[in-house]
């Protein structure tokens, strides 16, 4: 591991994520994973790594910030990195996960990954703050970015470790600040509280909702998976582009096709929201785009 890096100690900190410390919900949970919509984003998110690293003066050193128990994702990047002495930081709050990581990459198929991974038990933020100044140049977070709650603390960190050039590729839930009562997979409860089904609440910056996981998929009546539910923070358009602005990121929020060249879309029509940061040379007091 390097040595640079100094892991926190998650045992304490981890309010809303119980899922993922619980060894029979988190290896049912990257199972469900295994699911097309699943590998669709994952691919998405590979087209954009392919693009957005194509000038990155290489090698790259990389880190997937909350990375979850899914390595054997992002064939493009990781062909790359591997190609080009390149290096990702696996880090995740959850043992478990990191278990489970380990685990989908022990076959033939993966197994050479295990070279430029390094998998690191740490809260996203620790990690970030441990790290050298100016040394990330991409870091990525898929279905990550709605378990922060201090986005500020986020994007401040980011704009100190990431390198000039650097990026941020992140997915975004929904950028539409409508929370349905639930949806295929789970029922969301506003700020801790259930509400009715045919009726919406209007998220706010600061407010919080709870997926909570549905035993069967599609079906609200068949009661919900033990211990499966999580917390996640709402963060609007808004507050996302003004903090972009004020810690000196150029940025890119929408659906990923307006981003990435036809050509290397390969046919995936799928809808789904990004967001790309990426580290300019501007500095802090220039306002929000
Ligand atoms: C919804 S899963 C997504 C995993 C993965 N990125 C993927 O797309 O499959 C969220 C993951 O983030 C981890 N996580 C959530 N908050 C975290 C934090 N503050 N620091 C580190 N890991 C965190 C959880 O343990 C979990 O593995």
């Amino acid at each position: 591991m390097n040595p640079e890096i100094k892991p926190q100690n998650s045992s304490s900190n981890h309010k809303g994520l119980e899922m993922y410390f619980s060894p029979e919900i988190a290896e049912k949970f990257a199972e469900l994973e295994q699911n097309e919509k699943n590998f669709k984003v994952a691919r998405i998110v590979d087209a954009i790594l392919v693009q957005e690293t194509a000038d990155i003066k290489v090698p790259i050193y990389s880190a997937e910030l909350g990375g979850g128990a899914h390595p054997d994702r992002y064939d493009g990047f990781f062909s790359k990195l591997l190609s080009e002495h390149g290096h990702m930081d696996w880090v995740d709050i959850s043992p478990l996960m990191l278990e489970l990581a380990k685990k989908y990459i022990s076959n033939e198929k993966y197994e050479n990954r295990k070279d430029a991974i390094t998998f690191i038990k740490s809260d996203i933020l620790g990690y970030l703050r441990g790290l050298e100044n100016e040394k990330l140049n991409i870091a990525v977070m898929k279905y990550t970015i709605d378990h922060i709650n201090d986005l500020d603390a986020l994007f401040e960190a980011l704009s100190a470790k990431l390198a000039q050039g650097g990026k941020l590729i992140a997915t975004i839930g929904s950028t539409s600040p409508e929370l349905r009562s639930y949806s295929t997979n789970a029922r969301f409860l506003y700020n801790g509280e259930q509400f009715p089904d045919n009726e919406t609440r209007t998220l706010k910056d600061g407010d919080n909702f709870t997926a909570k996981f549905f035993k069967v998929s599609g079906d609200p009546d068949g009661g919900y998976l033990e211990g499966a539910e999580t917390l996640k923070y709402f963060h609007s358009t808004e507050k996302i582009k003004q903090l972009a602005g004020s810690f000196g990121f150029d940025f890119f929020l929408g659906d990923w096709k307006d981003f990435v060249a036809q050509e290397n879309q390969k046919n995936e029509t799928m809808d789904q929201d990004v967001l790309v940061l990426t580290k300019s040379k501007r500095i802090r007091d220039h306002g929000p785009k």
